[in-house]
């Protein structure tokens, strides 16, 4: 079946910050995952090389740590300085304990050999304003302060610049620690946070929680806005039920639910004005972003573990493709980060044997290298996959970069094969070439010895992409 694929033009910068993840204090993540100290893995810093070397090939943009729920019981003071200093305590989220052994400085060490901006999370459970603000001085300071000097007596001379700041996570849970589950209790005490981190460093950017509830997220941004740089959104789809298409199920709620808050945040300024001054630190000078900073399939019900320890399989591989070509999609959104990194709900995996990908880690390989750039509109009607009632065959998301147009085509259904006419693009040549992914079937899955990602290169020399069941087209043509 053909379907014809108009392109329009460019409308502004895709965020790299797309391409984040998310690290945790949560079974073997970190411990064993990414931090394993006289393993034969490790580097100098005890850092595993050999995930260090996968994780490279989607590079990171942007990485979250150290929750997740795990926050509400994390003090940074446990985690710095010499090691033989450092709090051990009981980790009262996942089971285990809650090794002090890699933090602050290790978290930034990792940063920077993935090429990744740090993105820390503040305990608005159990920690208060002034222990996050000492945080911000310490990672940021520059000057004679305690904090600042207490990081160069730990080793570091320089600041780690940390920019990014999330003001509490899923606050909303009320199964979770602390009082926020209710909304004028996370407004006033975020405020208080956010004054403190500000005042200690003006320039840090704050993540507030959002959530699917439109009077939290009203709320929320009636009353922080003017402090508020991103409006976090955490989304898991489910696989629980078996059905071949169940993650692509809540695809269309999820859409709207972005749509909704940009509605919402659209009602503010894109840059704050009217600001007392006696607050003594500036407001926010850009329109508010929204920060998926979780998203994953994860069926958090399984009683194994929490059902922390999936084993992805192709079809899963489609669902973050998708979940990709939304992100480039949508402007309201400034940052997307997968939930987690390592062996918890994640694309890399890591043991005593050695480290290998996960079938959901292909998408971000080839989309990192090929996905940034100009977002370029997209016009098409997708047909429904048959049985499903309402979900679209094809996700398609464009760019352009350098002189390049890269078309993105997620073809969902495993039933049928489909051929995207584009037209449209002012300046393309139709000439190009195209990567296809398979897999081996939808339930297909990598294991540490195979892959089961194919791909294969065709040319194309009029627009013309032929796009095979169950597969994703990353196609990259040039100007005239
Ligand atoms: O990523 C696993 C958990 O999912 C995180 O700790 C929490 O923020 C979310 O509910």
């Amino acid at each position: 079946m053909a379907i014809d694929v108009n392109l329009g033009d460019a409308n502004g910068q895709v965020s790299s910050n797309i391409y984040g993840q998310f690290i945790e204090h949560a079974l073997d993540c970190i411990e064993g995952g990414i931090y394993a100290p006289g393993s034969v893995y490790a580097d100098d810093d005890g850092i595993r090389k050999d995930v260090v070397g996968l994780v490279q090939r989607f590079a990171p943009s942007v990485l979250r740590f150290p929750g997740g729920t795990i926050m509400c019981q994390y003090h940074w003071k446990d985690a710095v300085g010499a090691k033989e200093n450092r709090v051990w305590r009981k980790n009262l989220i996942w089971g285990g304990e809650l090794s002090p052994e890699f933090g602050t400085a290790e978290f930034i060490r990792l940063c920077r050999k993935i090429g990744a901006e740090p993105m820390l999370c503040i305990n608005m459970a159990s920690g208060t304003p002034e222990e996050a603000g000492d945080w911000v001085e310490y990672c940021n300071g520059t000057g004679n302060s305690y904090y600042a000097r207490l990081r160069r007596s730990h080793g570091f001379e320089e600041p780690f610049h940390v920019k990014y700041w999330c003001i509490g996570n899923e606050s909303y849970s009320e199964p979770d620690m602390g009082i926020h589950h209710n909304v004028d209790c996370y407004i006033r005490d975020a405020m208080e946070f956010i004054k403190r981190m500000k005042l200690t460093d003006g320039s840090i950017k704050t993540v507030v929680v959002g959530c699917g509830e439109k009077n939290w997220n009203n709320a929320v941004l009636r009353k922080l806005h003017a402090v508020t740089d991103y409006f976090s959104l955490h989304y898991y789809a489910s696989t629980k039920q078996g059905r071949v298409y169940e993650p692509f199920e809540g695809e269309r709620q999820f859409q709207e639910m972005i749509e909704e808050i940009s509605g919402c945040i659209n009602e503010y300024p894109d840059k704050v004005q009217d600001f007392n001054p006696w607050y003594r630190f500036a407001p926010r000078q850009d329109k508010i972003k929204i920060a998926v900073d979780e998203w994953n399939i994860w069926n958090y019900e399984n009683n194994d573990t929490y059902g922390l320890k999936p084993v992805y399989c192709w079809r899963d591989a489609l669902w973050s493709a998708s979940m990709l070509n939304l992100f480039i999609r949508t402007p309201a959104i400034g940052m997307a980060n997968m939930a987690q990194m390592v062996n918890v709900i994640a694309p890399v995996m890591a043991d005593e044997k050695g480290a290998w990908l996960q079938t959901i880690a292909y998408p971000l390989i080839y989309y990192r290298r090929l996905m940034t750039g100009e977002r370029v509109d997209v016009r098409f009607d997708s047909p429904v996959i048959e049985g499903t009632g309402q979900i679209e065959a094809l996700s398609v998301a464009a760019v352009r970069n350098l002189g390049k147009l890269c078309v993105a085509v997620v073809n969902r259904d495993f039933g049928r094969n489909y051929t995207m006419r584009l037209s449209g693009y002012a300046d393309g040549s139709g000439e190009g070439d195209v990567t296809v992914l398979t897999g081996d079937g939808w339930d297909a899955v990598c294991s540490r010895d195979k892959s089961c990602v194919k791909e294969t290169n065709i040319r194309i020399a009029d627009g013309e992409i032929e796009v095979p069941a169950g597969s994703i087209c990353l196609a990259v043509m040039y100007e005239k």
